[in-house]
């Protein structure tokens, strides 16, 4: 009897608990859907478990103690959405972040980009501009700027302002220039901003041929044909399935042989899109389109 009850107490303790899991998930999925019918915002296809994590810190910065509540607040108050979108869509970002990938790009990708009498490029999930304006300098640098279009998008319309603006912490720039200069950086890094109060405001010249709008990889479809596009750390909040459609539209977006670049941590091993695309610089997450249209 002794051994009979604490095992037949806890299977009723997991029992118990596999159903608070089961009733959190059911939670979680319906703020999700609520969220979408009202605002318009899809991240019923995200990772659960990094959700998850992003709907409980909000909740509990409302004072709220579970997921419907944070629904029934979210619902009624669109400042508490606002709060949570910024929770949802992660903005870390910097400039030549990665510096040994854009030391590849400029390497390796910029010589069959200059066959190219013309060079459109989308930059998928490009938060507030860092890695945009890390590439038009790059680009400017290889003599091919001025060829060139840079689509520039993300899902927050807040984080597209903060781009468009083109002014980033002083405070940075110290990270920055040693950034620069490991992705092979050709001049001095200060010649592309002025420093005014604590922002450094970065030469307008780069956002010239950069088209900033915002674009959902979860609902909206393409709108061009490129030659590189880059997608980096924006996948991996999005479950397999995601992943695979987003994969498929960056595939039928890209013009025969066009590059696809990915974030460090991303990869295609193992997801239905593997065989549309060939590693080119493997370590640094560069791929090319595999087949013909
Ligand atoms: C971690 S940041 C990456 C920024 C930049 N690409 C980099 O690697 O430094 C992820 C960005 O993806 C955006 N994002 C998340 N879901 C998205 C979606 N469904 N469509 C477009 N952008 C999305 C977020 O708003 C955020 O700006």
């Amino acid at each position: 009897m002794s051994r009979a009850a604490p095992a037949s107490s806890s299977g009723t303790y997991r029992a118990l608990k596999e159903k608070d899991t089961e009733v959190e998930r059911v939670e979680v999925e319906l703020l999700l859907e609520a969220i979408f019918r009202v605002y318009g915002f899809d991240f019923r296809s995200y990772a659960y478990a990094s959700i998850k994590r992003r709907l409980w810190r909000r909740a509990q910065a409302e004072g709220v103690a579970s997921f419907s509540a944070l629904q029934e607040r979210v619902l009624h108050d669109p400042t508490c959405m606002d709060r949570l979108m910024l929770d949802l869509s992660i903005q870390v970002t910097s400039m030549f972040r990665d510096p040994s990938f854009f030391l590849a790009l400029r390497r390796k990708v910029v010589p069959s980009l200059r066959t190219y009498p013309f060079i459109r490029v989308w930059h998928a999930g490009c938060s507030s501009g860092e890695e945009v304006f890390s590439l038009a300098m790059l680009l400017k640098e290889e003599g091919l700027y001025a060829r060139t279009r840079i689509y520039a998008t993300d899902l927050n319309e807040t984080v597209i302002k903060v781009a468009k603006n083109g002014i980033f912490p002083l405070s940075k720039m110290q990270e920055y220039t040693i950034n620069y200069q490991r992705a092979g950086g050709l001049r001095s890094f200060s010649e592309y901003y002025t420093a005014r109060y604590d922002g450094a405001r970065f030469d307008p010249s780069l956002m010239e041929n950069v088209l900033f709008s915002q674009h959902n990889l979860v609902t909206d479809g393409s709108f061009s044909e490129f030659h590189l596009i880059l997608c980096r750390n924006v996948m991996i909040y999005f479950d397999r399935n995601l992943q695979n459609r987003v994969l498929d539209l960056f595939h039928s977006s890209l013009a025969n042989f066009g590059f696809l670049a990915l974030g460090r941590k991303e990869n295609l091993r193992q997801t239905e899109s593997e065989p549309k695309f060939i590693p080119f610089v493997a370590e640094e997450k560069i791929f090319r389109r595999a087949d013909k249209k």
